[in-house]
């Protein structure tokens, strides 16, 4: 298939590249670059190419709110599909400027799909997260969980942008919509040349510990140690980005007609292992596997955060064919391989 990537310069989306490459698609990307650097696609070019057949990803410096210059790409190129990564992501800072977070992921998205039907391209893979579920009111999560009340402007904005596509798709039946919901991705590619490269200090727990590993951080501050989980620190459900990587690939199968004949094409899941491991238990696995000390020391809860959030992730397993292959040592060390070997980043 061709299919459009936005976003596509970042963690996810450079890690997606690589396998919708290895199976058999054409991807154009475009990213405004505002949380990611035009190095990753080559190295993704490097990483997908071989000695005897280079490979060159066309990549156009486009902003999803731009109309006229998504306009000019589209006319460029036919795509089947758009996987739309394209937003900004970053939870604390969504709660401090939370227009800029509407604007960018609503706004943005609402011009990417208006300029996607204006060319005939109704099949969309929208990057949502489980963050829709808020505290979810069972565990392991099923995609028929409600959904619940997000605690900050980053998560209203997957919430809104599900409801907004599931509305489009149930007017205009033409499109094909599926939410992928990701659960909490880490790792990197093997090879150690793509990977997570947040800017300044890291919100999330697996960039915070790679950092302390490389000596860019004192310590990691454990949010909290008094939750209801078994060793009283948060338990999530992290999962591998090259699994979640592959399964985008397995999610374009939804586009074909032949897919699950029914009149409700929006199609929505879960995308986790369904394995819950503590704070504890990244920061313990990393030292055992990596042999590199994590110091640490126990802060106060951070707001806005749950207990325990895994989901139960067999819909994908029996619909799409997709399941997790990395467990926790994979994970470790692969964003382990990836810090070390790029201490500042790209
Ligand atoms: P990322 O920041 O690395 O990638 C997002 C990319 O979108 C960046 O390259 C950025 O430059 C680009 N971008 C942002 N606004 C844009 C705009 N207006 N126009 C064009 N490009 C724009 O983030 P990621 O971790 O790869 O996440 C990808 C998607 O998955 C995001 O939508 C994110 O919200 C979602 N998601 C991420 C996680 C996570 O923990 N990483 C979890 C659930 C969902
Ligand atoms: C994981 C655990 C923290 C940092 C966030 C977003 C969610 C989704 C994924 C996009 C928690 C603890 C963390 C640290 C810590 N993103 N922690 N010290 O909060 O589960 O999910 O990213 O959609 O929407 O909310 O991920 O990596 O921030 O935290 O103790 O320095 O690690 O308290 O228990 P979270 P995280």
């Amino acid at each position: 298939m061709n299919i459009l990537v936005t976003g596509g310069a970042g963690f996810i989306g450079s890690h997606t590249l690589i396998e919708l490459y290895k199976a058999g698609h054409i991807a154009v990307v475009i990213d405004n670059l505002s949380n990611s650097h035009p190095e990753a696609l080559n190295r993704v070019a490097e990483i997908v190419g071989s000695r005897q057949q280079a490979v060159s990803i066309p990549f156009y410096k486009v902003d999803i709110r731009d109309r006229d210059a998504l306009e000019k790409v589209f006319s460029k190129h036919h795509f089947d599909a758009c996987i739309h990564f394209a937003g900004l992501k970053a939870v604390g800072e969504s709660v401090e400027k939370p227009w800029e977070y509407y604007e960018n992921n609503i706004g943005g998205t609402l011009t990417l799909v208006d300029v996607m039907r204006r060319h005939g391209c109704k099949n969309v893979i929208f990057s949502s997260s489980a963050t829709v579920y808020g505290d979810p009111v069972e565990i392991p999560i099923t995609e028929n969980c409600p959904k619940g009340q997000c605690t900050n402007p980053y998560g209203w904005t997957k919430s809104m942008l599900e409801q907004i596509l599931m509305d489009m798709q149930k007017a205009d039946s033409e499109w094909t919509v599926v939410l992928l919901r990701y659960f909490n991705p880490v790792g990197a590619h093997p090879s150690g040349r793509i990977g997570e490269n947040p800017n300044g200090i890291p919100n999330n727990l697996m960039p915070y510990i790679t950092q302390v590993a490389v000596g860019k951080r004192k310590e990691l501050g454990v949010f909290g140690n008094d939750y209801p989980t078994p060793d009283g620190t948060g338990v999530r459900d992290y999962i591998h980005v090259c699994d979640l990587a592959n399964a985008h690939v397995a999610a374009l199968q939804c586009f074909s007609q032949d897919f699950k004949h029914s009149d409700n094409r929006t199609f929505i899941y879960n995308v986790g292992t369904g394995n819950g491991y503590s704070v504890l238990d990244m920061v313990n696995a990393f030292v055992r596997v990596n042999g590199v000390d994590i110091p640490y020391s126990i802060k106060p809860r951070r707001a806005g955060d749950i207990a325990t959030c895994y989901c139960n992730p067999s819909k994908a397993k029996s619909e799409l064919g997709w399941q997790a292959k990395y467990g926790i040592d994979d994970m470790v060390r692969d964003s382990w391989n990836w810090q070390r070997q790029n201490p500042e980043g790209y």
